[in-house]
């Protein structure tokens, strides 16, 4: 029996066959545990579940040198040193695949309430502003024959391309056309690669000038890969049409941010994965990787650099 640190509670039954084999440390606050509680826990565990939230770096992994094994409720592992973790020989799992659908969804659905202003009309209907049908009034884009660019054709951006075949649009792939050609042409543009030192700060104003003024801007994937203050000057001044924002820099966005001061932006909360059945599901995911890495077994998925997609 391993002691193990687990630092948030857990959709569905994943912590109970945890508990079942391993001695569980949870941390049971809503908000993530700060980085001191986090490497204090951490010290005496052999075994850490941690979240996107939780920074996993040198600093952690030396106060913790018992750790045999870290496993992330999550596909994409930018918060965590896997270089570091390599170096000390602890295995990292995450859990790809079992999002792919559910965050590809969401990213149709970003497109869609963008091109037809869906917060926009909702919240007219609630003020008050209904009047008889016009013709003129609240019009939008279409998806269904337009150009979709996806920027980063891993997994979730073959899902969306999937998705989209539905709805007869042309595709391009930053990859195979290059991301200006993609930027120049494409009406929507959706973000599916991972954070990395190669993607951080990606989209910035000079790429934000390349796009169309009819462009939709979607990102599902990590917040850093888009330069905020260039998306809310972008905004502000029409350079692109709309923006849709499953994740932003930093996160939570604070209500004061100048992104929340744009014009036409969709924002949510990160909850690309956020289904019943899916988180779930990476729950289930997370604990067999620390169940096999804790019996000196080969993760089922094991996390290395430059996979989300
Ligand atoms: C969510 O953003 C994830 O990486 O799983
Ligand atoms: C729209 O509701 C129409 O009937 O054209």
């Amino acid at each position: 029996m391993a002691r193990v640190f687990v630092t948030r509670e857990l959709p569905g039954r994943a912590l109970e066959k945890l508990a079942a084999e391993h001695d569980v440390d949870l941390w049971a606050e809503r908000d993530a545990p700060p980085f001191v509680d986090l490497c204090r826990r951490s010290a005496g565990a052999e075994g850490l579940l941690c979240m996107l939230t939780d920074r996993i770096d040198a600093e952690l992994l030396d106060a913790a040198p018992g750790l045999r094994a870290i496993s992330t409720m999550a596909v994409g592992t930018d918060n965590i040193d896997l270089s570091e973790a390599a170096r000390r020989g602890v295995p990292v799992g995450h859990t790809p695949d079992v999002l792919t659908d559910t965050t590809a969804d969401l990213a149709v659905a970003l497109m869609l309430a963008a091109a037809r202003r869906l917060p926009e009309g909702e919240a007219a209907v609630r003020a008050g502003e209904w009047g008889p049908w016009h013709p003129g009034w609240m019009l939008g884009r279409d998806l269904h024959g337009a150009t979709v660019g996806i920027v980063g054709m891993g997994r979730i951006g073959q899902a969306v391309a999937r998705r989209l075949e539905g709805f007869g649009v042309r595709l391009l792939d930053a990859r195979r056309d290059g991301l200006e050609r993609l930027l120049d042409e494409s009406d929507f543009v959706s973000l599916h690669c991972p954070l990395t030192q190669g993607t951080r700060g990606l989209i910035d104003a000079a790429m934000l000038r390349r796009m169309r003024p009819e462009a939709i801007l979607v990102n599902t994937a990590r917040g850093p890969i888009v330069d905020a203050g260039a998306l809310a000057d972008a905004l502000a001044a029409g350079e692109i049409a709309a923006a849709a924002l499953d994740v932003t820099d930093p996160e939570p966005l604070p209500t004061d941010h100048p992104l929340l001061s744009a014009p036409n932006l969709i924002v949510l909360p990160h909850v690309g994965s956020a289904t019943h059945a899916t988180r779930e599901t990476m729950a289930d995911v997370a604990v067999d990787n620390l169940l096999a890495a804790l019996r000196g077994e080969p993760m089922p998925h094991t996390a290395y650099a430059g996979e989300l997609g």
